[in-house]
């Protein structure tokens, strides 16, 4: 018995929600093959597109360690699997790449088994994946890869995921700029302390974003679409990152920064020519400096 599934690519934070928000994205993203097999164990039998750069054990690779930490959970370890990952995104891209991988083994080896847990159940087994590739099981990226559309997560523990039911009409422009960021690196250089001052401007477009985004109201997500905290420390691991941001909001995007850890920058605009427009521009930003980009257009 053999399926295969694919898992999108998810943008992160979305400015102002530091590990708590993520919207999924139509592509890119990856796609394994899994196969069930008597023998117990999970083989990664192949990684089509890495370079050779991804862990062929299974315990080190994070769609492994998540099928593994999920056939523990559920008791079946009379039954193993063959995986072939294919990876369709860059590694080191803020685009959620390990995040994909570790979906698409959960979702597939719950679908081979029939389905002994709901899609929400599989949360915590793809966060396994995280926590092996950057140490921290943040769940930003593997909610909204998992349920699809914008996702909160309102808390860790217990782990309380919300999938937002977002009335707005947007579409994103993710550029990816042809460099890495490890997502590691891009937590460690971040501050322990935030300042009153800067947590209460957060939080007010925290609040802002979701309202904006339920209303909907596109002045109100265009004015909460800014982050205090995080963007501007991590920008400098991005080069020409206010260049790229600038040209976004001057072509009509909503609103522009990060995706997730980097080098991936994010944009939301009201349709999809301006969202072309701004992902023409913020690539020619890059260019300016020689740095070549890739760059995708979703509706969400
Ligand atoms: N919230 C995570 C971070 C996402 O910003 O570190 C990483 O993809």
């Amino acid at each position: 018995k053999s399926i295969n599934v694919f898992a999108p690519a998810t943008v992160a934070n979305v400015a102002c929600g530091f590990d708590i928000f993520g919207f999924a994205v139509d592509n890119p993203g990856d796609k394994i093959t899994l196969t069930l097999r008597e023998e117990p164990g999970v083989t990664i039998t192949d990684i089509i597109g890495d370079d050779g750069r991804l862990p062929r054990e299974a315990h080190r690779n994070t769609a492994g360690i998540a099928i593994q930490s999920y056939l523990q959970h559920i008791g079946r370890t009379d039954v193993g699997v063959d995986a072939v990952l294919y990876k369709q995104m860059p590694l080191g891209s803020g685009l959620g790449s390990s995040a994909a991988s570790a979906v698409a083994g959960v979702f597939a080896i719950n679908e081979l088994l029939d389905r002994p847990l709901t899609t929400r159940q599989l949360i915590p087994f793809a966060m396994e994946g995280e926590r092996i590739a950057c140490g921290s099981a943040h769940a930003d990226n593997v909610g909204p890869s998992l349920l699809g559309g914008f996702v909160v997560v309102r808390s860790y523990q217990p782990l309380d995921v919300i999938r937002i039911d977002t009335t707005a009409n947007l579409f994103c422009t993710l550029v990816h700029p042809d460099i890495e960021v490890n997502t590691k690196d891009a937590r460690f250089i971040l501050k322990n302390e935030v300042s009153l001052k800067n947590t209460i401007t957060q939080m007010g477009n925290v609040a802002g974003l979701i309202a904006g985004l339920m209303t909907p109201d596109y002045d109100l997500i265009s004015r909460s679409l800014v982050d205090v905290i995080i963007e501007p420390v991590r920008a400098i691991l991005i080069p020409e990152f206010n260049e790229a941001k600038q040209a976004a909001l001057e072509s009509g995007a909503l609103g522009c920064s990060i995706s997730g850890s980097g080098p991936s920058m994010f944009a939301l605009s009201r349709d999809a020519e301006t969202a072309s427009r701004v992902g023409a521009a913020m690539q020619q930003a890059f260019l300016g400096v020689g740095i070549t980009s890739e760059a995708y257009i979703s509706e969400i």
